[in-house]
């Protein structure tokens, strides 16, 4: 039987994770997946989710299944903590999933239960799972225009052209904020527009939020989600824990479901448990119950929140060090944009050849795409790149 079965495409990010791990160089720098790393290198476990950890092993009495939906109150303060407080609750249905993918992954299998031939537009470019879940699914996918390479924005006239071609009941997949691979992000004033169009053409919003607090504060990265939330009927969200909480490995994720009505959202609700059922029964526990206890304890939240922003804002001086470096260096302003993306990634805009120039002349590692993560940069190394880039070709 396995005879048959076709070498599968190796994961790009992945692939160069590897890569990079296998690189002998000490003066190599690795700008690929997506994980935080502080200036030494290291991705910290979180004090406060330490300090959660050592409680719950303390006050844990049994390892029990929880429900379909996993436990209650994570659900409940994640939810809140991305939708606000006036999140729609007797329309909102959620579950906790394996990390931020398994939510996209079921995001997907309820959008198609409820409507199998829907499409799903996704922006150009766009997180590459993404595009290979749904090419796994076997799901027809739309691309709409997304990045200008010239200036390092967002191409929203191209957005909005692109998705006036969508129909009634094609989904949207939307970056809740900090845009991966890009780091350019629609402002309010664009996210409305884009609410308009969803509307007036009968779409339904997909938002993949999985960095929340790592551009402009957890409030401002939630904000374009919450207007979308008040302004659309339905809305599906799936949000993930592992970069905000540093949690990558504990898979801990959430899938929200809005419906039009407080009378669909039984059905709503028990369509999601149904959906965990089917493809792994209960989700994982241990990330979803530290998050639950962080964020209902007062001295837990406000040091996690502390901690956060410290991160946040260390990714800022970087995006400020990398982008004043390559203007002195290139005597212009044509890499300004890196300053005002927002996130972990920024798209540098440069052609694949000058990315390989970069990993096999200076051992740079970014995706082919030319995808940075700027948390895996420090003070000393800026000026490396920056240098490397110019001497790439740049
Ligand atoms: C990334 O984009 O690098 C992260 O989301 C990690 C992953 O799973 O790809």
């Amino acid at each position: 039987m396995f005879e048959s079965l076709k070498p599968q495409p190796a994961d790009k990010i992945l692939a160069l994770m590897q890569a990079y791990k296998e690189d002998p160089r000490d003066t190599k720098i690795d700008l690929g997946v997506g994980v935080y790393k502080n200036a030494e290198g290291v991705t910290p476990i979180m004090r406060a989710v330490k300090a959660a950890e050592r409680h719950l092993w303390e006050s844990e009495t049994t390892k029990t299944y929880t429900g379909l939906a996993g436990d209650p109150v994570f659900a409940d303060a994640l939810s809140t903590l991305i939708l606000g407080d006036d999140k729609p609750a007797d329309r909102l249905a959620a579950v906790a999933t394996p990390g931020g993918t398994g939510a996209v992954r079921l995001g997907f299998d309820l959008a198609r239960m409820a409507n199998p031939g829907m499409r799903v537009f996704v922006s150009d470019p766009t997180w590459p799972n993404h595009l290979s879940i749904l090419k796994y699914l076997d799901q027809e996918t739309v691309t709409y225009r997304y990045f200008d390479n010239d200036t390092g924005g967002v191409d929203f006239d191209g957005m909005i052209a692109d998705l006036g071609g969508a129909q009634a009941g094609d989904v949207v997949l939307l970056h809740g904020c900090c845009h991966n691979p890009t780091g350019a992000n629609l402002n309010l004033t664009q996210w409305q527009a884009v609410i308009d169009l969803i509307n007036a053409k009968g779409l339904i919003p997909m938002i993949d939020i999985a960095y929340q607090g790592f551009g402009d504060g957890l409030d401002a990265d939630a904000a374009g989600t919450r207007l979308v939330v008040k302004n659309c009927p339905e809305v599906i969200i799936a949000a993930s824990c592992s970069k905000n909480f540093g949690i990558y490995r504990e898979r801990t994720g959430l899938l929200m479901a809005i419906s039009e009505t407080p009378a669909q959202q039984g059905v709503t609700q028990g369509s999601l448990a149904y959906l965990n059922r089917q493809t792994y029964s209960f989700p994982p526990d241990h990330g979803a119950r530290l998050v639950g206890m962080i964020l209902t304890d007062d001295a837990l939240r406000a040091d996690w929140m502390a901690e956060l922003e410290e991160v946040r804002l260390g990714m800022l001086d970087l995006r400020e060090q990398l982008a004043t470096e390559l203007r002195n260096l290139s005597g212009s302003d044509r890499f300004g944009f890196l300053a005002q993306h927002r996130g972990m990634f920024s798209r540098l805009g440069v052609s694949p050849e000058i990315v390989e120039k970069l990993r096999a002349d200076h051992g740079v590692y970014m995706v082919g795409d030319s995808r940075m993560n700027i948390a895996g940069l420090n003070k000393n190394t800026v000026p490396v790149l920056a240098q490397a880039i110019i001497d790439a070709g740049a």
